[in-house]
């Protein structure tokens, strides 16, 4: 089944509980938190206590993306908040393999995020240690940019080693995906779709979510 996590960077963040209880009951599958902390990227967003305050305003699975630097020491504050997919960015772990092990034994789902100019094959080695793969389609750091084409190989190619290695992974993908580019990107090998100003900038998150569900094959659709 293939999900929408609305993300969160681009709704009111003066009314967020009632932002993230309209996108639940517009049909969004997850919500996607976006943690950024001026130094990996050059943004702020939000932290922990802001993570606990939506996990109070709603039931559905909480994926919270770490775009910050030495996000090991952080591990156990997310999960205290109510992560259910924590990511951490390849980029930020030297040490990947002890962090991956440490988000699980916290209890949430452990997930790495690939930059758009970190290969794939970097993954290799962890593959059957995830819960989920994100590939971002955008430079981190900013909502409603635009998506980068080459982000579509590097699907397919999450989905080859996923189908060769009988693995269970989801492939997610974060950024600049609208209702005209999500059918192929879909088709590409997606299956956790991220969407950001996509969803919030519509008049309706209703039909924003129908649609974008009826093109990439999910809920609204089957
Ligand atoms: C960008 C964030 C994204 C962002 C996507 O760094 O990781 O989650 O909110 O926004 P859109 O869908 O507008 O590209
Ligand atoms: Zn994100």
């Amino acid at each position: 089944m293939k999900r929408i996590a609305a993300s969160i960077l681009a709704a009111d963040f003066g009314r967020l509980g009632d932002e993230v209880r309209a996108v639940e009951e517009a049909g969004a599958d997850w919500i996607h938190v976006d943690v950024m902390d001026g130094h990996f990227v050059p943004n702020l967003t939000i932290g922990p206590p802001v993570v606990e305050a939506i996990r109070r305003v709603t039931s559905l699975p909480l994926d919270v993306h770490l775009m910050i630097t030495n996000p090991e020491r952080y591990i156990g504050d997310y999960a205290k908040a109510g992560a259910t997919y924590l990511s951490v960015h390849q980029e930020t772990c030297p040490h990947l393999h002890a962090v991956v092990q440490d988000i699980r034994r916290h209890g949430c789902k452990p997930s790495v995020v690939l930059n758009p100019a970190t290969p794939f094959a970097t993954l290799d080695a962890i593959l059957a240690d995830l819960d989920m793969v994100l590939l971002m389609s955008v430079n981190p750091g900013f909502g409603g940019q635009s998506f980068i084409e080459g982000a579509l190989a590097k699907l397919s190619e999450a989905r080859r080693a996923k189908n060769e290695r009988g693995l269970n992974f989801l492939i997610e993908v974060d950024g600049g995906v609208k209702v005209q580019n999500a059918a192929r990107v879909s088709a590409a090998g997606a299956e956790v779709f991220v969407i950001g100003t996509g969803i919030f900038e519509g008049p309706s998150y209703r039909e924003r979510i129908e649609e974008i569900h009826r093109m990439i094959g999910g809920a609204a659709a089957a």
